[in-house]
């Protein structure tokens, strides 16, 4: 399992930019990728999974642990009704509030064992026992998302092998169990050090990464191999939305904040308008709030505009640069 775990990790990246041909490049060049099984349909995971064991290459799978309903409901139906303006904007109707959603998590394990990837990551919190269970036993390495030392404690009830400490600084979702007061302040290396004072597991760091240096300073910190998202995001290999693309690549400044706006988790994302009008509002309420904001996001995207997009991107975002995903593994590799 140890050698699987090269310096360099390229991300999971739900929503469009991990792709089997991601994946299959960065294991070429000498990193490990992974398949992102969220918001996909079983058969889509499996159609992924099929293709990248076709190759013959190390991989990784990763699943979201599903979220308990949230707690304050009356909060997620006032947002409903805030959104209500975007809703007339973009021409589109607001679905009515959904309070769940697994992201068919069972048959996600299911698939997970029957293929056995060497490695399946979790993020969105700590998965029952008999998941990690059931995984080691089909051969699979189990990794967990924590962003604290608290988190490392919970997630080593469950036996993983590896821990994955994420810093405020990634792109993305973040993977906290205390959404409500998650500021994203944190560094990788802050979360990797406080992770390592409670476990002598293998641990991976994430966030902020992107350059040989930013690589060097976790891998000399401790970590056994630094996972990397936003810099793959312009990458030829990236299933990254044009529209994404298009502000990542534009001349314009941009700086990164952490929301809930557009799915009821905090996210590391580039400032936009929604994120100005929406974050202060915006409840807890991981998938409620992603289900209510998607036709605006979908409406928004198939404009072409960008000021209502949840446009994912960690502080790395001026080091993205679009290249091969093996120019850009080479160059986080030194
Ligand atoms: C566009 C995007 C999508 C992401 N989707 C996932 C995901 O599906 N699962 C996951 O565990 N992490 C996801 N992440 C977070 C990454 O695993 C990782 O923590 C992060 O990319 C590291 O920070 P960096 O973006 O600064 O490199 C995503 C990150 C980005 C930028």
């Amino acid at each position: 399992m140890h050698d699987l775990i090269r310096p360099v990790v390229v991300a999971p990246m739900a929503g469009g930019p991990s792709t089997p041909a991601l994946v299959i490049a960065a294991a070429q060049a000498g990193a490990v990728g992974f398949l992102a099984a969220g918001y996909k349909t079983p058969d889509l995971v499996e159609a992924e999974l099929r293709a990248v064991r076709g190759a013959s290459v190390g991989y990784g799978l990763n699943l979201f642990v599903p979220a308990k309903p949230p707690q304050d409901v009356a909060a997620v139906d006032r947002y409903r009704r805030l959104l209500q303006v975007e809703a007339d904007r973009y021409g589109v109707d607001l679905p009515p509030v959904r309070l769940r959603d697994d992201d068919h998590f069972d048959a996600k394990v299911d698939l997970a064992v029957t293929y056995a990837p060497p490695l399946v990551s979790f993020t969105f919190g700590v998965p029952e026992k008999g998941v990690v269970v059931a995984l080691q036993a089909a051969g699979v390495a189990v990794a967990i998302t924590v962003t604290s030392a608290a988190e490392a404690e919970q997630a080593l009830t469950v036996g993983p092998e590896v821990l994955i400490a994420q810093g405020g600084t990634a792109g993305g979702h973040s993977s906290t169990m205390s959404p409500a007061g998650y500021r994203g302040n944190t560094t990788a290396v802050q979360v990797l050090a406080a992770v390592r004072a409670v476990t002598d597991l293998p641990v991976i760091a994430a966030g902020g990464t992107g350059t040989a240096a930013d690589v060097r300073e976790l891998v000399t910190a401790g970590a056994v191999g630094v996972q990397a998202g936003t810099v793959f995001l312009l990458a030829d290999e990236a299933g990254t939305r044009p529209a994404q693309r298009a502000v990542m690549q534009s001349q314009l400044p941009h700086e990164t904040v952490v929301t809930r706006a557009f799915t009821g988790q905090p996210a590391r994302a580039l400032r936009n308008r929604f994120t100005d009008e929406y974050s202060e509002a915006a409840p807890v309420g991981y998938p409620a709030v992603h289900h209510l904001t998607a036709p605006i996001r979908a409406a928004a995207a198939e404009r072409g505009d960008a000021g209502a997009l949840n446009l994912w991107a960690g502080i790395a975002h001026t080091k993205a640069r679009q290249a091969s995903a093996a120019e850009i593994v080479a160059s986080l590799i030194g």
